[in-house]
């Protein structure tokens, strides 16, 4: 009967990072650095929330959108951190996790053959969605410009089908963000044209040495913004996200996301409350943490050689192994063999992530250390 499932949802795969980490689960003693997931417990008064809300019997469906005070608190958090405004009767809506954030607006704006850009090396939960509602993922390579997208390197990608520019700042994989400037180049190209900008800003809390920019400042009317507590209060399993458009456009993914989930988890939306009010700095401890932890693994691997651009956000480095002259899933097998260490093969965030790996360093300093160590006994070595 398999033949029979929907093609589209045949076509698609899984993705490239599980599946590279389901692998190296049955290797024995190997550091795995793959996953993209704070390394922190969800802060005390967050749980504690969360726990009083089951215990209050806060147990029931919610409107579709979020509970009042939830997206009003939402609203305050971006206009104080990011001075952006949105009304939270009719411009937010809290989803399950950024992910059916990201979904809800595919679905919602695509067309069958609408087209949506990517800056690539890219986050691989965008193009089976984009498959899913029709539309064709085009990838820009940003390679050649430290994995930055540009006003220039998008012109000649944008047609008559081009619905969508994905936005994924910071990046995951390069954990690169962009400048001001380069936004507002951006936002200067695409106003007034008919084509929106999904702004993935899920890691805007873990932005170092500056300050966190949306797009949505300068182009408000085409943009619709993804957030999240996943990343930035350590709540990836409690499926908290955000997502800020315009009323006209609200009024439309308020429907799909009422048909797909009728609202998110109730405890959840609590505890996201306690995050956004009382938790509203609480990025900050951890943000310190990673970049330390940054500092040290960036130093080491360009001591040990490797070509690898200096993120601003995340907790993500995308080194280089082209000089290695192996594919990334190779390198990255063989690393796991040889050396003990799992990262995640760069062709799984698109082809222009060939000849590349990703680390993730959100893991404890001991961690990094002995995985480092590893690294470099290895590159030593080959
Ligand atoms: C760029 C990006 N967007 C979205 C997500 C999904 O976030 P969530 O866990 O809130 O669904 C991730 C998760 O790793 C991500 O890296």
């Amino acid at each position: 009967m398999e033949h029979l499932v929907n093609s589209k949802v045949r076509q698609i795969e899984l993705s490239g990072i599980r599946k590279f980490f389901n692998m190296v689960a049955n290797y024995e003693d190997v550091i795995s650095l793959t996953i993209g997931q704070p390394d922190f417990d969800t802060p005390q008064h967050v749980k504690d929330a969360g726990i009083a809300a089951i215990e209050q019997n806060y147990t029931t469906y919610t409107y579709n959108a979020g509970f009042i005070e939830l997206r009003e608190a939402a609203s305050e958090y971006l206009r104080k951190k990011y001075d952006l405004n949105y009304s939270p009767e009719d411009e937010v809506i809290v989803t399950v996790g950024a992910s059916q954030a990201i979904d809800c607006t595919f679905r919602t704006l695509l067309e069958e053959g609408s087209e949506v850009i990517l800056p690539s090396p890219v986050y691989p939960g965008y193009e089976p969605l984009i498959k899913l509602a029709g539309g064709t993922p085009i990838y820009v390579d940003t390679t050649e410009n430290k994995f930055k997208l540009t006003a220039e390197l998008l012109t000649p990608f944008i047609t008559e089908k081009t619905r969508c520019i994905v936005l994924p700042y910071p990046s995951n994989p390069t954990g690169v963000t962009l400048e001001d400037d380069e936004l507002q180049a951006i936002a200067e190209l695409v106003k007034g044209k008919d084509i929106f900008i999904l702004s993935d800003e899920i890691y805007s809390e873990l932005v170092y040495r500056k300050q966190h920019r949306s797009i949505a400042r300068y182009i408000r009317e085409q943009t619709i913004v993804i957030n999240g507590l996943s990343k930035s209060h350590s709540m990836t399993g409690w499926r908290v996200g955000l997502l800020f458009a315009p009323a006209a456009v609200t009024k439309h993914l308020i429907k799909v996301h009422q048909y797909n989930v009728s609202c998110a988890s109730s405890v959840s939306q609590k505890a996201a409350y306690e995050a956004l009010t009382a938790g509203f700095d609480d990025a900050k401890t951890m943000k310190d943490s990673y970049q330390d932890r940054l500092e040290y693994v960036y130093n080491r691997l360009v001591n040990m050689g490797f070509d690898v651009v200096k993120p601003d956000g995340a907790f993500y480095l995308f080194p280089s192994i082209k000089r290695f002259n192996q594919t990334s899933f190779d390198f990255a097998l063989s690393l796991v063999e040889k050396a003990g260490v799992a990262l995640v093969p760069g062709s799984a965030f698109s082809k222009y992530g060939e000849g590349y790996v990703r680390l993730s360093y959100a893991y404890s300093m001991e961690r990094l250390k002995e995985a480092m160590d590893r690294i470099e006994s290895y590159v030593k070595n080959e």
